[in-house]
C-alpha cells in the first residue's frame, strides 16, 4: 500500500476541518471533492476572480447530501485580513491555493498579481499562524525555476524569476521561510509544473495550453503553437497535486516540513508531443481534428524547458504522481466534451 492509499483509507475515520482557498477554481475544487469525498469537514474561501460558481456545482452534484453538508462556503477576499481569519477559524489544516495564476496575466497587470498572490498570501499566513491551525500547504510553482537552465529541476537550484507571476510565487516560498524561522510556524510549498485535469478553466484570454487547445480541437478552430513546437513542460495531472497536498498537509515527520516540493510526474513532454497526445485523446472521445497547428512567436516570460525531479516529494512526503500525461488527458476529456457540449459551445 502507498502512503497515499493508506491515508485515503484512514481519513474517513478521523475527520478534520480543512481550508481550501480558492475552492471555486481549478485545483481548489479539485481538493474540495476529494476532501467531501473523504468524509471532511471543509471551509472554502473563494471571491470568484476566477473561479466559478458552476464548479461548486458541479462538486455538489458528485456528493451525497451528507457529504455536501459538511461544506462551508465564504464569499471573500484574501486580500483582506478580516476574511482570512474567518476562514481559519477552527480549522486544522489548510490548502492554500488562492492566487491569480498565468504569466502573461501578470505581465499585463503586475499590480493586482502582486497584491493578491503576496499581500493575500501574508494575510493568510498571518490568520493560520495566529489560529494555530495544525499545517500550512501552499501553491508554489515551478515559474520559481526561472532563468535556470538545469534539467531536471530540483528544488535548491532556482534562477531569476523571468516574469512578475514568479517573483510573487518566490515570495511566497521566502514569507514561509521567515514564518517558520521566525514563529516557528512551519509550512509546505508544493511547486507545481503545469497541473491539468476536469475543470481547468477552457475559456478566457489567460487560459492554460492544455483547456485551451481540447477547447479548439472539440470546436474545430485552429491551435496555435508558440515557439517552434520543442519548448518541454512536465504536465501533471490534477490528481497527482491532490496526492500531494494531501501528504504535505498530514504528515507527521518534523523533517517534512518547512520545506518545499516539486509537484509532477518527472516527465518531459513538448508542445508538438503534447498536440498529438490531445488529438489521439479526442479521436477516441468525439470527432476526430484534422487541422495541423500553426506556429507563432515565443510568448516572453514564459520558461523553454521544465521538467521536475520529484525525489524529494517521494522520499520526504511518500508522493508517488502515479498518472502520467496520456491517463490524465483521458481522464479529462469526457469532461471538456460535457462541458462545451452544455456551454453550447459545440452541436450536440
Ligand atoms: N494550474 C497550474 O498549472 C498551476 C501551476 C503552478 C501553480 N499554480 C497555483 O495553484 C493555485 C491554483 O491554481 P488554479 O490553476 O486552480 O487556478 P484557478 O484560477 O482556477 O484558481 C484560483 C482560485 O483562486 C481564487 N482567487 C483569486 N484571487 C482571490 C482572492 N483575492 N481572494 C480569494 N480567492 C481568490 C479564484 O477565484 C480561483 O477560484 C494558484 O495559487 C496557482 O498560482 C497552478
Amino acid at each position: 500500500m502507498t502512503a497515499y492509499e493508506e491515508l485515503l483509507a484512514h481519513l474517513p475515520h478521523t475527520p478534520r476541518t480543512w481550508l481550501v482557498t480558492g475552492c471555486a477554481g481549478f485545483i481548489g475544487s479539485n481538493l474540495l471533492e476529494t476532501l467531501l469525498k473523504l468524509d471532511q469537514r471543509v471551509v472554502g474561501l473563494d471571491n470568484f476572480a476566477t473561479g466559478h460558481q458552476r464548479n461548486l456545482d458541479e462538486v455538489r452534484s458528485l456528493l451525497a447530501p451528507a457529504q455536501w453538508d459538511r461544506f462551508r462556503f465564504l464569499q471573500g477576499d484574501i486580500r483582506n485580513l478580516h476574511d482570512c481569519r474567518a476562514a481559519v477559524e477552527g480549522v486544522d489544516h489548510v490548502l492554500h491555493q488562492a492566487a491569480l495564476g498565468s504569466v502573461p496575466r501578470s505581465l499585463a497587470d503586475p499590480i493586482t498579481t502582486d497584491g493578491t498572490n503576496i499581500g493575500g498570501f501574508l494575510n493568510m499566513l498571518v490568520a493560520a499562524r495566529d489560529a494555530k491551525v495544525r499545517s500550512f500547504t501552499y501553491a508554489a510553482s515551478s515559474s520559481t525555476y526561472g532563468d535556470h537552465p538545469g534539467l531536471p529541476k530540483v528544488e535548491d537550484r532556482i534562477g531569476k524569476p523571468l516574469s512578475p507571476y514568479a517573483v510573487t510565487k518566490y515570495v511566497n516560498e521566502l514569507y514561509a521561510d521567515v514564518f517558520a524561522r521566525s514563529y516557528g510556524f512551519s509550512c509546505i510549498g508544493l511547486r507545481y509544473f503545469n497541473v491539468f485535469g476536469p475543470r481547468q478553466d477552457p475559456e478566457g484570454a489567460y487560459a492554460a495550453v492544455i483547456p485551451r487547445w481540447i477547447a479548439a480541437m472539440i470546436q474545430d478552430e485552429g491551435v496555435f503553437i508558440n515557439g517552434d513546437g520543442e519548448t518541454s513542460r512536465d504536465f501533471c495531472f490534477v490528481q497527482n497535486a491532490v496526492e500531494a497536498n494531501l501528504l504535505a498537509a498530514t504528515t507527521t515527520s518534523e523533517g517534512a516540513r518547512n520545506q518545499i516540493y516539486n509537484v509532477a510526474v518527472g516527465d518531459r513532454t513538448t508542445l508538438k508531443e503534447l498536440f498529438e497526445a490531445l488529438r489521439d485523446s479526442l479521436a477516441s472521445h468525439s470527432a476526430p481534428y484534422r487541422k495541423e497547428p500553426e506556429y507563432r512567436e515565443l510568448r516572453p516570460g514564459d520558461v523553454r524547458h521544465s521538467q521536475a525531479d520529484v525525489g524529494k516529494a517521494r522520499r520526504l512526503l511518500g508522493y508517488r504522481g502515479m498518472f502520467r500525461l496520456a491517463e490524465g488527458v483521458n481522464l479529462s476529456m469526457p469532461w471538456y466534451v460535457a462541458f462545451l457540449r452544455s456551454t453550447n459551445s459545440i452541436e450536440t
